[in-house]
């Protein structure tokens, strides 16, 4: 009877220890995987929502992009250049501001993340690009 009890206790052991390491064993594979997806997407992507402050964007763009974005140096749209600009406001408004905080490579150049300015939070960035779209006279969907 003594034995039975201690094999069953062997047995209730040896299976709670099976699927405790089955457990985390689970739990590895899926920390693996979490960390491979975000190998794969290093870019920033952006989950909050922005509201646009028009006079903040001013002054970031008056900072910084105006450097390239006035007359358009080194293929940037200039900021009078229209055509190029309603071509960009046919991407939705997240993924010019990601663009913008990432840097984008096009077919006219390079343009660097956070266009140079690295102290520039992404509502800045957010302001910049809808300030930008608004004075070339074009709108972005959301
Ligand atoms: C060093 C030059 C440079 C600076 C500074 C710069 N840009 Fe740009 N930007 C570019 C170039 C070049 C392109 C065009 C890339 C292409 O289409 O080939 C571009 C394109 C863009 C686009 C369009 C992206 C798209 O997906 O088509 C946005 C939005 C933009 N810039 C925002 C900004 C903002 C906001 C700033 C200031 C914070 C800024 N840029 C500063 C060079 C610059």
């Amino acid at each position: 009877m003594k034995k039975i009890a201690i094999l069953t206790l062997a047995v209730a052991l040896g299976s709670f220890f099976i699927t405790s390491c089955g457990g985390n064993a689970d739990k590895k594979a899926t920390s693996e995987k979490q960390e491979t997806v975000k190998q794969t997407t290093p870019e920033k992507k952006v989950e909050k929502t922005f509201v646009a402050n028009i006079e903040n964007g001013k002054k970031v763009y008056n900072k910084v992009c105006v450097a390239c974005h006035m007359t358009g140096v080194a293929g940037a749209p200039a900021l009078k250049d229209k055509e190029r600009w309603t071509e960009i406001a046919q991407k939705d408004m997240k993924t010019l501001h990601e663009d913008a905080i990432n840097g984008f490579t096009g077919k006219h150049g390079v343009m660097p993340p956070k266009g140079t300015c690295t102290d520039c939070s992404e509502q800045d960035l957010y302001d910049a690009v809808a300030y930008m779209l608004k004075t070339a006279g074009v709108t972005a969907k959301e």
